[in-house]
């Protein structure tokens, strides 16, 4: 095979570094979840279900973007600009610099952008814009991978950061921004509970950062306020002395958030016993349950059970696992974890107690909350390393279950 003309091969200390600068949007949650702010010239997907508050997340990033001077274009499909106004008005965002317009011809749209220069573009959402060549509507998997690369050709030909807005089902199913995965440089997905008021932004696919961050947030009256101690929110309404509630940690990303997981173990009336999880792995809840009933015999065939992890938030770490197998015992046994403490560690089927990544950030966060002992994996434990509390070190769920239950 021959060279094609005009590629040569480079020295890699020899490539230059073009488009690498970052602005703040001034939402440290988001900035942090980007990798540091948003680059110049990249292409970002913002997906959610529809009403999670992706417009007003935009809305308040581009205040701080349009603050600093240059133009922010805010093209919304959606809704009309007397509408996202109206939005403003009451979010407070009234830069000069932010420009509404209300178009879902993508021709148009590039139009616009050619000539206001912004450098930054928002498109809300990708699912109204069309190309009028194409036949299909609006929405559809072709019109929605044809606009999203003619946007990724502007956002690199102009150096605008572009954010584009997906609207996902539950499902994930429908011709919805998937497609369009592959091509951006970064995917954020929005998610939280319609009957919670919390948010949380993920990056599941960053060019520029690591996706292991998240940034969490309240919506509220006044538009999305940044929760700066998640931990201290999810734990705002917990009960103390209860039967059934231990508080866990969670690692996401380089952050440990504490928990407060909710089990109501009782009496089954007939036939097959009921299994209701909400926020963690129903899979995982039910090898944890047998965990426990098959190593300790407590009797949960007989019974119903009921898992929930408080405020709405989501467990996906099996550090949580010994948290869940306390909090079942706790409940049938109808005896409180006593005493200002969290709970963590990986369950594996022999009821061994195995060790956790992020040991000591997870105490860090548990002290700096005011919790004064933790129940942890033994193999965590190493003596050199002085450590923010006190931790007791359990080898098997026996022997957690004895120390915080006295069983
Ligand atoms: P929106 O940003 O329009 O969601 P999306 O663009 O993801 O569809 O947010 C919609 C919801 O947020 C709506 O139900 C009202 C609520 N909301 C507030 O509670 N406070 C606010 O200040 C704003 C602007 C919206
Ligand atoms: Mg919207």
């Amino acid at each position: 095979m021959s060279a094609q003309p005009g590629t040569v091969p480079i020295p890699l200390a020899d490539v230059s570094v073009v488009g690498g600068e970052r602005a703040a949007t001034g939402i440290a949650e988001l900035d942090r979840v980007l990798g540091g702010g948003v680059v110049r010239g990249s292409l970002v997907l913002i997906g959610g279900d529809p009403g999670i508050g992706k417009s007003t997340l935009l809305l308040q990033a581009s205040r701080a973007l349009a603050d600093l001077g240059a133009p922010v274009l805010y093209v919304s499909g959606e809704e009309s600009a007397a509408q996202v106004k109206l939005r403003a008005d009451r979010l407070g965002v009234s830069p000069k610099g932010l420009y509404l317009l209300a178009e879902t011809n993508l021709e148009a749209i590039e139009a616009h952008a050619g000539s206001l220069k912004p450098p930054v573009l928002v498109v809300d959402s990708i699912q109204t814009v069309y190309l009028p060549d194409l036949e299909s509507a609006p929405g559809s998997v072709s019109q929605v991978r044809e606009c999203g690369a003619r946007l990724m050709l502007l956002a690199k030909r102009q150096g605008v950061a572009t954010f584009l807005v997906g609207h996902v089902t539950k499902e994930g199913a429908l011709a919805g921004p998937r497609v369009l995965e592959h091509l951006v440089d970064t995917v954020l997905y929005f998610e939280g509970e319609p009957h919670h008021t919390y948010r949380v932004l993920r990056a599941v696919k960053n060019r520029f950062g690591s996706t292991n961050e998240i940034g969490v947030f309240e919506m509220t009256e006044r538009g999305l306020a940044e929760v700066k101690n998640p931990s201290g929110f999810f734990l705002s309404e917990r009960p103390q002395g209860v039967p059934g509630s231990v508080v866990v940690s969670s690692l996401e990303g380089t952050r440990p958030f504490l928990l407060e997981l909710q089990v109501l173990v009782s009496p089954a009336n007939f036939g097959t016993p009921r299994r209701t999880v909400l926020g963690m792995d129903y899979n995982r809840v039910c090898l944890l349950l047998a965990v426990l009933e098959k190593r300790l015999g407590f009797p949960l065939q007989t019974q119903d059970v009921f898992v929930n992890v408080a405020g709405g938030a989501r467990v996906v770490e099996p550090a949580a696992d010994l948290g869940l197998v306390v909090a079942a015992a706790s409940s049938y046994m109808d005896r409180p974890v006593t005493g200002n403490l969290v709970v963590f560690g990986e369950v594996g089927l022999a009821g061994e107690v195995r060790a956790v990544a992020g040991f000591e950030r997870r105490l860090r966060e548990a002290a700096a909350l005011g919790f004064t002992g933790a129940v942890v994996p033994r193999n965590n434990l190493s003596a050199e390393t002085p450590l923010p509390l006190e931790p007791q070190g359990v080898v098997s769920i026996d022997e957690a279950i004895q120390a915080l239950l006295g069983r």
